[in-house]
């Protein structure tokens, strides 16, 4: 691997320098969400978060049970969709998740070669190879069931010159707010059962050809009060990182366990969005009514003894919440925002890496020791 990433577990680095890639990702392809109201979902991300338009498919374009609206900003590509209909699966995923991700698609030379690596190593088809093509050329999709009902759609677009896939048009808009400088995802987080954790790491280690880059168990994490396991699995080239959680044993329930409880059963908890300029992109996020989660400015007091000298000023980053973190390659910067639906299930992190490469577990006693500081001075602790 060329990445320089740690392999904690598996010990397969110099087995994986000299050994084909049998999965070999590009990147990822597109992000599918399944919510209430597409129409209104995609003036939030165009709005807030500075997405832009750019597909489309529905009634106008020949689709009769369902609208999708493909939303861009530079690699990051967002498709929401609702159905139009009252039966079927789209209902009944909203019906039982609320709004939330179905579909991590991930982007491939070989959608046919993926599904078949895969599924003969035990993944659960969802799609076999399919090929799909209009004027512009033909795209091939292959899919895989993950953790809870979220899939893996493979896809094929090296024969494809259209805006996004078969079947969705051009969608030109008049409204362009500007983009806020969101880049690309940096990795995406799956919460799943309790005890799954292994289950569901094996899985990527075995099925998909991933390694774990950084272990951190619950005495790392755990205060007094909540706790979470985690481990992250990334695929040979690093572009891929899906860091696993359960939730562990604490005093009260931890918010694993209040993610699992609402979105009934596993799904992805939160994606994270590299910038290159986290304090332009979290001023311009705050500035357009995005949420982030409260961090008290005790957390400041001390963070620059625990991660010791970084670029910025402090100022900034305290005045705009942003987490700081140092591992052995570097620093990074990260916040991260409230729940973007009523359930308090999805949520996005915006992250600026300085040359770490982890994923910021200081941050998680950092933030809650400074809550508990702030408790004190209340005499509420
Ligand atoms: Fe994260």
């Amino acid at each position: 691997m060329s990445t320089g990433l740690k392999n904690v577990e598996y010990g397969l680095e110099k087995i994986f320098e000299g050994a084909e890639d049998f999965l070999p990702l590009n990147g990822t392809d597109y992000i599918e969400l399944y919510v209430g109201n597409a129409k209104q979902a995609a003036h939030y991300y165009r709005t807030a978060f500075g997405f832009q338009a750019h597909a489309y498919a529905g009634l106008e374009t020949g689709i009769k049970d369902r609208v999708s609206y493909v939303l861009k900003q530079d690699k990051i590509r967002l498709v929401l969709t609702t159905p139009l209909t009252k039966d079927g699966f789209i209902n009944e995923h909203l019906n039982k998740h609320g709004d939330g991700v179905r579909v991590v698609a991930i982007w491939v030379d070989d959608a046919t070669k993926a599904w078949e690596e895969t599924t003969s190593r035990g993944a659960k088809s969802f799609m076999e190879p399919t090929k799909e093509e209009d004027s512009n050329g033909h795209v091939v999709r292959s899919g895989i069931h993950t953790y809870g009902e979220t899939v893996h759609i493979f896809v094929e677009r090296k024969n494809y010159k259209g805006v996004f896939l078969p079947g969705f048009e051009k969608w030109e808009s008049s409204y362009q707010p500007e983009p806020v400088g969101l880049k690309y995802v940096d990795h995406m987080v799956g919460n799943v059962g309790w005890n799954e954790m292994n289950v569901w790491s094996e899985f990527y280690g075995k099925v998909m050809g991933f390694t774990q880059l950084v272990s951190f168990d619950d005495k790392d994490i755990s205060t007094d009060f909540t706790a979470l396991m985690s481990k992250v699995m990334t695929n040979g080239n690093g572009r891929i990182k899906f860091p696993i959680n359960e939730p562990a044993e604490g005093k009260k329930k931890s918010q694993v366990e209040e993610y699992l409880d609402f979105y009934n059963g596993p799904g992805v908890q939160h994606i994270a969005i590299a910038t290159d300029n986290i304090i332009h992109t979290v001023t311009e996020l705050q500035k357009r009514g995005v949420d982030f989660l409260y961090v008290p400015s005790t957390y400041y007091d001390e963070v620059l003894d625990r991660v010791g000298e970084i670029d910025e000023d402090l100022a900034p980053l305290k005045e705009l919440g942003i987490l700081i973190d140092r591992d052995d390659e570097g620093y990074l910067l990260q916040i991260f925002t409230k729940p973007v639906s009523d359930r308090p299930t999805l949520f996005f992190e915006i992250i600026q890496r300085k040359g770490a490469q982890s994923f910021g577990k200081g941050n998680f006693k950092a933030l809650f020791e400074s809550i508990e500081r702030e408790q004190e001075r209340r005499g509420t602790l």
